[in-house]
C-alpha cells in the first residue's frame, strides 16, 4: 500500500551492514552516494594500470603526446569484484540487501579505463554552471529503465588516478535522484532511452531545476557507490592531470521491491528511493516487459583493440609482464554480453 511520508529509521547496526557505518548510511540517505576511501589496495591498482600508458601509446610525462581529450579504452581482462576488492563487494551487498542479491557474474571489474586527459585548447579560467553541462545522464544504454530496475543496480565509480577539482572529476547531482525516481514512477511503461514524448532527454532537463552538485574527488583506489538513479556528468579536465576511472557494472538478481510488508526487509537503495519519493511504500508495477539488448556503445572501444593488443604484446615481450587479453585472437565481446545476461539474439 502506498503511504504518504517517509518515516523509516535506518540503523546500520540493527540491519547488520558489513562495511557501511551509520555515518555512511546517513550520508547515503541524504545524498545518495557513499565514498569508500582507499577501498582498493595500492598494489592492485599498480598491477592493473602497469601497461595503461603503453596501451594508450602516450607518454605520461609528455602532454604533447596526449592527443585525445576523452576516450573509452577497451576491456581486455576482468575479475569478479568479490576477489578484486572484497570490501567493495561487501559494501555493494549492504546497499543491495546482501551479497546474495548480487547477480554474481555481473559484478566484475575490467580494465576498460575511461580517460579524461583535457586539451591545451581549454581555457583554464572557464567556469561552467553544472546545470549547463550537456552530458547529464543516468547509466544504462542496454536495458529498459524502470523505477525498480535490477540492471545496473548501483552507479559505481573507481578512481584509477588521483582526481582533483578542475581535473575532470565526475559531477553528481544528489537532489536529482528524487526527480528521476518520480519521473520513472509516473512512467510505469519504462523507458529505453530516458527521453520524453518529444524525444528530449529527461535527465539534463531535470538537472536544470536542481541545486546540489558534488564532485567525485579523491585518491587512486577510492570508490564511490551511488544510487542507480543518480544523475552524473563528466567535466572538462582543465588542468590536465590524468584522470582515469571505471564504472563497474553490478546487477541485482531480482528487481527492487518498493512495497514490502516489513520495513526491516527493505535494502538501502530501496530505502533511499522511498525517502526521495517521501513514502514508506510505493505501489509500483511495470506496465511493459523488462528488456535487455546489446548496447551500441559496446563497439565504441573496438577500434582501438587491435592497436592496443599489438602494444601489449610488445610490452610483454620486452618486460616479461603477462599478456592478458580476451581479444588475443580477435575482437571478442561475448564475455560482457554473457556477464550482463543479455539475450545473444538481441
Ligand atoms: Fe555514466
Amino acid at each position: 500500500m502506498a503511504s504518504e511520508g517517509f518515516t523509516i529509521k535506518v540503523d546500520a547496526k540493527k540491519r547488520g551492514y558489513k562495511v557501511l557505518t551509520q555515518e555512511q548510511v546517513d550520508h547515503f540517505m541524504e545524498k545518495g552516494y557513499v565514498k569508500l576511501p582507499g577501498a582498493i589496495p595500492e598494489e592492485t591498482m599498480k598491477k592493473w594500470t602497469a601497461d595503461l600508458w603503453v596501451r594508450l601509446g602516450m607518454d605520461p610525462n609528455d602532454k604533447s603526446t596526449w592527443d585525445k581529450e576523452e576516450l573509452h579504452m577497451p576491456t581486455h581482462k576482468s575479475e569478479s569484484m568479490k576477489t578484486f576488492a572484497p570490501l567493495v563487494y561487501e559494501a555493494c551487498g549492504d546497499l543491495l540487501g546482501g551479497t546474495d542479491k548480487i547477480a554474481a557474474k555481473s559484478n566484475y571489474v575490467g580494465n576498460g579505463f575511461i580517460c579524461n586527459l583535457g586539451s591545451p585548447d581549454f581555457d583554464p579560467n572557464e567556469r561552467v554552471d553544472p546545470r549547463d553541462l550537456t552530458n547529464w545522464h543516468v547509466d544504462g544504454d542496454w536495458f529498459r529503465h524502470f523505477l525498480d530496475c535490477e540492471c545496473q543496480a548501483l552507479e559505481t565509480l573507481i578512481l584509477w588516478s588521483d582526481v582533483e577539482d578542475r581535473a575532470g572529476p565526475t559531477y553528481v547531482n544528489p537532489d536529482g535522484i528524487a526527480k528521476v525516481a518520480a519521473w520513472l514512477r509516473d512512467h510505469p511503461e519504462g523507458s529505453d532511452t530516458m527521453t520524453d514524448e518529444n524525444g528530449d532527454k529527461i535527465v539534463p532537463k531535470i538537472v536544470k531545476s536542481c541545486n546540489v552538485f558534488e564532485e567525485c574527488i579523491g585518491k587512486k583506489g577510492d570508490v564511490f557507490l551511488c544510487h542507480p538513479l543518480m544523475p552524473h556528468s563528466r567535466q572538462k579536465n582543465y588542468i590536465r592531470n590524468e584522470r582515469f576511472i571505471t564504472n563497474p557494472c553490478v546487477n541485482r538478481n531480482e528487481p527492487y521491491n518498493l512495497n514490502r510488508e516489513n520495513p526491516d526487509d527493505y535494502c538501502l537503495v530501496e530505502l533511499k528511493t522511498l525517502h526521495d519519493l517521501n513514502a514508506n511504500a510505493v505501489d509500483y508495477k511495470p506496465q511493459r516487459e523488462r528488456a535487455r539488448w546489446v548496447p551500441t556503445t559496446l563497439t565504441r572501444a573496438n577500434k582501438t583493440i587491435e592497436v592496443e593488443v599489438k602494444r601489449m604484446k610488445e610490452y610483454s615481450e620486452k618486460t616479461g609482464a603477462p599478456f592478458e587479453s580476451v581479444h588475443a585472437n580477435g575482437i571478442d565481446n561475448t564475455w560482457l554480453i554473457k556477464a550482463r545476461d543479455i539475450p545473444m539474439t538481441a
